[in-house]
């Protein structure tokens, strides 16, 4: 027997291209390369309150594990979403260590192998990743092409991927990186519908505290309403902008019997696991209201990013702004002409910044690049000085 060491779930080619060796070299090599994809708030120019986060992630004792994360860190998250006017209650609340960890949890509840999870397109790349890790499928469904927005969720895509094999499906609002945010009559539309074909809701509010011009609709209470299962994903890498603490959480919404059942499944994991570390367990009430201040000035650049970057297409007509329902991206339309791949590889190699790919989202049918509205004001700007000067 030839056996085989690994697994065919992890066969993903991890091979280099030449625009990842490109940017490996840019970043290492030139002192003028600028990130305009930068999505970690910690390296953005922010200020943290660093004495009082150390302080709030002092305790470590006693050690008590609770599968579904200890309950003041739990209280202190359904106080959030109540200044999202959603009534949560704790025991609806489980904690992770991050989302992607809440999304293996649920597959793991809700598939066997070979069964189907619904991919929203375009999105976040990571989504093909941690379905096959879990011997899932992914079944991409494409979001709606509209001229404004720009995407919408759309039923029939959803209805046109369904198998008997489904089990659920996901649904980012606001989505990463088009913005995409289901209003409560869109959202109620697509947990009605999920529901009648039994299938899961994954609702992915990571961006619910950036909106843009679209409000964002109640999935808790229309889960109830509707005797559907959804469960609400949030963290506090993007809402608090903390990623490095490692905490995220599901919010099991539906009618109390299903709503228990998998909450006990759900504990059931995670007592296997045990990921969340106590001392951030025991600083969520406190890192909750510090994350506040952090998530205002990371709203405020937003807004601000967007102005220069809405004023820079003005000034730069072949380029268009997709309006932004929601999230922290900007999503721009290139001249005529130019493919997305290459303009990228192009800004990288002459003006040393790097941008992202509409194709790394899998925005098929325009050509676009996606940028990130957190970075420095001052580097976004020079970035699309950069950029005006291709041309
Ligand atoms: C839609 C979406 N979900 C989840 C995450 C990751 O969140 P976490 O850091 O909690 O794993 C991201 C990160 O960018 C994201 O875009």
């Amino acid at each position: 027997v030839v056996r085989n060491y690994f697994s065919k779930r992890i066969g993903w080619d991890v091979g280099e291209t030449d625009y990842s060796r490109l940017l490996e070299h840019k970043r290492l090599n030139d002192p003028a390369f600028i990130d305009l994809t930068l999505s970690n708030p910690t390296q953005a120019d922010f200020s943290y309150p660093q004495q009082k986060i150390q302080e709030a992630l002092s305790h470590v004792q006693p050690y008590q594990p609770d599968p579904r994360g200890c309950l003041p860190a739990r209280v202190s998250i359904a106080e959030y979403y109540q200044s999202h006017a959603r009534k949560i209650h704790p025991g609806q609340i489980l904690l992770t260590s991050c989302t992607s960890e809440a999304y293996s949890f649920l597959f793991k509840m809700l598939c066997d192998s070979k069964d189907e999870i619904l991919i929203p397109f375009p999105s976040y790349p990571l989504f093909s990743i941690l379905v096959e890790a879990e011997g899932v499928t992914g079944v991409p469904y494409p979001l709606a092409r509209k001229e404004l927005p720009g995407w919408e969720w759309d039923v029939a895509s959803a209805a046109a991927n369904i198998s008997p094999a489904t089990r659920g499906i996901i649904i980012v609002s606001p989505n990463n990186p088009t913005g995409t945010t289901l209003d409560d009559e869109e959202l109620r539309q697509a947990i009605r519908w999920s529901a009648h074909q039994r299938l899961a809701v994954i609702l992915d509010e990571v961006f619910l505290d950036y909106p843009g011009m679209q409000r964002a609709g109640n999935p808790i209470q229309i889960a109830e309403e509707e005797e559907a299962l959804v469960f609400v994903l949030g963290g506090l890498s993007k809402c608090a902008g903390l990623p490095q603490l490692k905490l995220g959480w599901i919010v099991v919404g539906g009618p109390e019997s299903i709503r228990q059942q998998a909450i006990q499944r759900l504990s059931f994991l995670s007592d296997a696991y045990l990921s969340v570390g106590t001392p951030v367990q025991f600083a969520t009430p406190e890192l909750m209201w510090i994350g506040k201040d952090i998530r205002t000035q990371i709203q405020i650049r937003i807004r601000q990013n967007e102005r220069k970057l809405q004023e820079w297409c003005e000034a730069n007509p072949a380029f268009t702004i997709f309006p932004r329902p929601g999230g922290w991206y900007a999503i721009c339309r290139l001249p005529d002409g130019e493919e997305d791949d290459r303009f990228v590889y192009r800004l990288l190699e002459d003006k040393s910044a790097a941008v992202h790919p509409g194709y790394f989202y899998d925005i098929e049918d325009i050509n676009a690049i996606v940028i990130s509205l957190i970075v420095e004001t001052k580097i976004l700007e020079e970035g699309l000085h950069r950029m005006a000067a291709l041309f």
